[in-house]
């Protein structure tokens, strides 16, 4: 089964730091995520590794950061860019659609300009939805299909492969979450809580498979 769309996996590609939207969307993101303890937090779509490092260094300290990507290659990339910052994170191949983490294992899960690269939306963010516990936070920014001819990407982005904020939040209730989604522009930022009222006693034990490096 494919989990990205091949062609985009370019690892050569410029890095302008999200065209310059970067630290708007940390902003954004810090605003949303949970603090004052520490926490289990996977990004989901590593690039060059700004969002994992990212949240790496404004989470509670002794907080578990995961960064996950299909490509061997982005995340190799990666490791070598991030330098010391490499060393705060944990690095797993895996893809949105196939997290392989134990269900419920994190308090929140982000993901920073990857839904118009995978193959199939409602799968991704069920997937996501999935490895959250009760109560967590599903925090995901995406381009909206505008940006496909506004902005100037690197390697071939097609409006077609964009998701609208709409679509995404209607994903994330089919996956159970309530949503609310933001607009910036020409990028969006979709928040989805799971709900706490089914609260299990949260899985204690370590994630189900090997990490592929640190
Ligand atoms: C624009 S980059 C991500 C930028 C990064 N999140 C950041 O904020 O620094 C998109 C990444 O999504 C990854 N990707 C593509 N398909 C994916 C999938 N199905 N699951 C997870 N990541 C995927 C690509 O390999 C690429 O590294």
């Amino acid at each position: 089964m494919f989990h990205y769309k091949g062609e985009k996996m370019a690892v050569a590609s410029a890095n302008t730091d999200l065209h310059g939207y970067g630290r708007a969307i940390r902003l954004e993101l810090s605003r949303r995520l949970p603090s004052g303890r520490k926490l289990r937090v996977l990004d989901v779509g590593s690039g060059f590794g700004i969002n994992a490092a990212f949240l790496a260094r404004s989470l509670p300290k002794g907080s578990e950061v995961w960064t996950v990507d299909p490509s061997p290659e982005v995340l190799d990339n990666a490791k070598k860019s991030l330098g010391a910052d490499a060393a705060r994170l944990r690095f797993r191949e895996a893809s949105a659609h196939d997290l392989g983490f134990d269900e419920g294992y994190f308090d929140a899960v982000v993901s920073v300009m990857v839904l118009h690269h995978v193959v199939a939306l409602q799968p991704a963010i069920a997937e996501m939805a999935r490895v959250l516990r009760p109560g967590g936070t599903l925090l995901a920014v995406d381009y909206k299909p505008e940006a496909s001819h506004k902005l100037d990407f690197k390697s071939r982005h097609e409006e077609k492969d964009f998701f609208s904020p709409e679509a995404v939040a209607r994903g994330m209730a089919m996956a159970g979450l309530e949503a609310a989604e933001e607009e910036h522009g020409v990028w969006y930022l979709v928040e989805g809580r799971k709900a706490a009222s089914a609260r299990r006693r949260r899985a204690g034990r370590a994630p189900s498979r090997v990490a592929s490096g640190r």
